[in-house]
This record gives C-alpha cells, structure tokens and sequence, in this order.
C-alpha cells in the first residue's frame, strides 16, 4: 500500500511539473485530485487493511496527498504569473508613439447660419425665442387672418398629424407640422411682454421637393410691436440684416406683395450668387434662380386682425414682421454655391466638410 501511495505522488508530481497550460492544470488536478480521482480510489483500499496497517498508511496517504495538493498550488501560481508575463509582453505600450487623432467633426452649415443670423439680430435687440413646430392650425393660419377653408391656406402645402386614420384635432384645431414659423407671431403677442422685439428661429415642413424645396427646411420670423413702429422701421431692420450677412455687393428688392397677415405687405429678393444675378450658368437657365433674383421672404406691417388676436388694441400697437428662409438666406451670401438645395441634407461628409 506505500509503494503504492509513493509511486502516486512521484507521478503525479512529474505531472505537474510538465503541465504548461491551464488547460492542462485542470485535467491534472481532476485526474489525481478529483473525488474520483487516482488518489481518492487508493484512499479507498485503506478501508480493507486491519487497523494498523490501516494507521500507518493513512498517515502516509495524507501526506501524499497534501504533498500533491502543494505541488498543485506551486504549479497553478507558475501558471498565472507566466500568463501574466506573456500578456504584459503582448500589451506592452510605447508611450511615447503619436497618438490617433480623433476625427472632430462641426456644427453643420445650417446650424451655423442660424447662430449667425440670431446674433446678427441680437446687436439690435431681438430676443431669439422657440415656438412650437408642431402645432394647431389656430396658429399657423386662423390667428393670422386665415379663416377656416381660406383659400389662402393653399399656398403652404401643409401636413396634417393623423390620428387612426383621421386628421387629428387638438384644442385649437387641426394639428399640423408648422409650414411656417409665422405660428410664432400670436404665441408671442400671448406671452403680453411688451414692446416685442423676438426673432423666431424653427423647422417648416411642407408637402414639396425640388433643386429650390425642400420638405424640412428652417425659418427666422421676425416680430416687433410696439407703439408707433412704421416701414421706416421695417425697412431699417431689413437694411441692418443684408449689410451685416452679405455684405455691401449684393443687391436687394423690395416688391409689392400680398399676404393675409400684413397690410402693406412686401416682398424681400437679393441676387443670385450662383450665376452673378444674370440668371444663366454656362448659357444654361440657372438652375437655383428666377432671372436672377432669389425671393428671401414676406414682410409686412402687421395686420390688426392679427395683433387683435394677440390680444393687443391696434390703435394702440403697430408692428412689423418677416420671415425667411434660413437655408436660402445661407445659399445666396457668397461662397456658398450649391445649385440644389437638397445637397444640404444628404449627409455627405465630402460637401459638410467643406464648410
Ligand atoms: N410666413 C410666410 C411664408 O412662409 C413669410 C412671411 C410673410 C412672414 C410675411 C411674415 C410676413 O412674417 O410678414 O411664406
């Protein structure tokens, strides 16, 4: 029974002494150490010898088996640090290569232009205010003078929300994705902040798509009331806004015009950039232009029914307001030159970049 015992333990010493991988660890340790292992099965033969016997070699198997259990320990730490030592080799840092340099990307053009033209309007005191651009058509169009079933409503091509089917119905109205940022106008006559000054700066959506629309596309509505404000006023603002944005080169128009929420009503062009204001590419109709003009917006002195709406006595207020189209405004200043406005969100990372 010794003989036995110590044959064991020379074994399985050699054993672990050869074993390299934890793999190979594992299937020693079950092997000689395991309930069912080599050493296990001899414990049971103790059971067959008279009691003697059985006291001299059960002191024997234990040593031997704490023998082989230490040789386990000694050889499981011998593979973790070798373990250790290969990973360290493998990861080793260089800290002094170059580093990778992120890529860094930037505000796109769009969002660019609108923190250009809030702070261009800042320096003479509009206040940049959000209004919603979901919104009831009480305020995109009733409030502006535009009864239920105008025709006038045609013009902006207008999606409704629907709910299950039908068009759906808010408080005020029909729900509608603001086709301009006009909806602003009476919502800020509501706030009953007095003399406004606002400029409203939102998304639009309308039922369009072209090199010259786009079905999302962003507005700046500006708003000021107050007593005694005139064209004059108006005009000065307009004035203000071309000279700082593009410059003292680009030209302007104002045209008669007419919408349901201005009396007088005018319209605002500035020549083209993509073809100089001549209206031709190459000989070719400029694609991005009318004859060489560009339309920028609607302006006007507000309409009474409008500032009425906004709770305000109009014998008392006068007001004027604008808005435009952020996109267009960008295009027309000079550099931008982009002869289909959809080029803008398509995400392409080869035009973004450059601007
Ligand atoms: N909301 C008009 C549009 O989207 C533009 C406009 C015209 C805004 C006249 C105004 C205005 O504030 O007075 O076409």
């Amino acid at each position: 029974m010794q003989d036995v015992l110590l044959q064991l333990q020379k074994e399985a010493l050699d054993v672990f002494l050869k074993v390299q991988t934890p793999e190979e660890l594992e299937a020693a340790r079950v092997e000689y150490l395991g309930r069912k292992g080599r050493l296990a099965e001899a414990m049971k033969d103790l059971a067959a010898l008279d009691v003697d016997a059985r006291r001299d070699a059960g002191k024997i198997a234990n040593d031997v088996k704490r023998t082989v259990e230490a040789s386990f320990a000694a050889t499981e730490a011998r593979i973790v640090e070798s373990a250790a030592e290969d990973r360290q080799a493998q990861e080793w840092l260089d800290v002094s290569l170059p580093g990778v340099v992120p890529a860094v990307g930037h505000l796109h053009l769009t969002t660019q232009a609108i923190d250009e033209i809030s702070d261009i309007f800042a320096h003479i005191g509009f206040v940049r205010s959000r209004h919603p651009e979901v919104d009831w058509d009480y305020y995109a169009f009733e409030s502006l003078n535009m009864p239920k079933e105008h025709p006038a409503r045609d013009e902006w091509e207008t999606f409704f929300a629907e709910d299950e089917g039908e068009i759906a119905l808010g408080e005020k109205g029909k729900i509608v994705l603001t086709p301009h940022t006009s909806n602003g106008q009476v919502r800020e006559m509501e706030k009953g902040v007095l003399p406004i000054r606002m400029i409203n700066i939102g998304k639009c959506y309308r039922r369009q798509a072209s090199a010259r629309h786009l079905p999302m596309f962003h507005q700046f509505e500006g708003l000021m009331v107050d007593t005694n404000v005139s064209v004059t006023e108006l005009k000065g603002v307009f004035d203000y806004f071309v000279k700082r944005y593009f410059g003292a080169n680009r030209e302007t128009r104002l045209r008669p015009y007419h919408f349901r929420f201005t009396e007088p009503s005018f319209e605002l062009d500035i020549s083209c950039a993509v073809c100089d204001g001549t209206g031709k590419v190459d000989g070719v109709k400029c694609k991005l232009c009318k004859g060489g003009w560009l339309e920028l917006g609607g302006a006007g002195m507000v309409h009474p029914n409008v500032l009425k709406a906004g709770g305000l006595d109009p014998d008392v207020y006068t007001g004027f307001a604008f808005g435009w189209g952020v996109e267009r405004t960008m295009m027309m200043r000079s550099g931008i030159n982009i002869d289909d406005i959809r080029t803008l969100y398509k995400n392409d990372l080869r035009f973004l970049s450059q601007f």
